[in-house]
């Protein structure tokens, strides 16, 4: 797996961000320009996947957020309690350079989202992303997020659902 040739750790003002590529420019230019200052003003939490010669070969964000049950697929809203809505984790952004693409860092970032948020302290009924477009919402519903109601693009994945899949692997 990819977890062998990367190591995952927060973004540190050490690492190198000016070189990223991953074909999206949006996506380049806020880790190039603004992620530093949102860390700094804690709306974001940014993490890295780094080659043994410390260069960056991906990155994701999260964020606290919340989700209206009013959003989620009956199925699931009649399962939970019946507040207007529940906490979530926002993984705001996630890509690979390049370089990398292909070869499973996307799925091991995700993974790694997902078990960050999963074991915190703090309670989160999902992980919710928001897919650029109709090929990046192809790739969260590939790992099984499921689309919120009216929002093609916002995808959620209930920790839970993470959580037994996790433990899966490592049977
Ligand atoms: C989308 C992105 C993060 C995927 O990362 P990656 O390292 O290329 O993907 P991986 O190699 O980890 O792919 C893992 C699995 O997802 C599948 N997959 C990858 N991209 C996919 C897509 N667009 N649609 C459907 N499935 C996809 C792969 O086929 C693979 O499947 P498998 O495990 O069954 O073999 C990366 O291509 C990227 O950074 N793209 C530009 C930015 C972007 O679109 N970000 C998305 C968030 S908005």
């Amino acid at each position: 797996m990819s977890g062998a040739r990367f190591r995952l750790a927060p973004l540190d003002q050490a690492h190198e961000r000016a070189s990223f590529r991953c074909g999206s420019e949006p996506l380049d230019a806020y880790f190039q320009r603004q992620v530093t200052q949102d860390i700094r003003r804690n709306v974001t939490a940014c993490f890295v996947a780094l080659t043994r010669q410390q260069r960056i070969a991906g990155y994701y964000t999260l964020a606290s957020a919340s989700m209206l049950l009013a959003d989620l697929p009956a199925t699931f809203g009649r399962k939970l309690p019946r507040y207007p809505s529940v906490p979530a984790v926002r993984m705001g952004r996630l890509a690979v350079d390049q370089t990398f693409q292909g070869g499973g860092l996307g799925a091991a970032l995700l993974a790694d989202a997902l078990a960050r948020a999963a074991r915190s302290e703090i309670a989160a009924y999902a992980l919710l992303v928001d897919a650029k477009d109709e090929s990046a919402a192809a790739f969260y519903r590939h790992h099984g997020f499921i689309t919120l109601v009216d929002a093609p693009l916002a995808l959620f994945l209930p920790l839970a659902t993470a959580a037994a899949s996790i433990a899966g692997r490592s049977a």
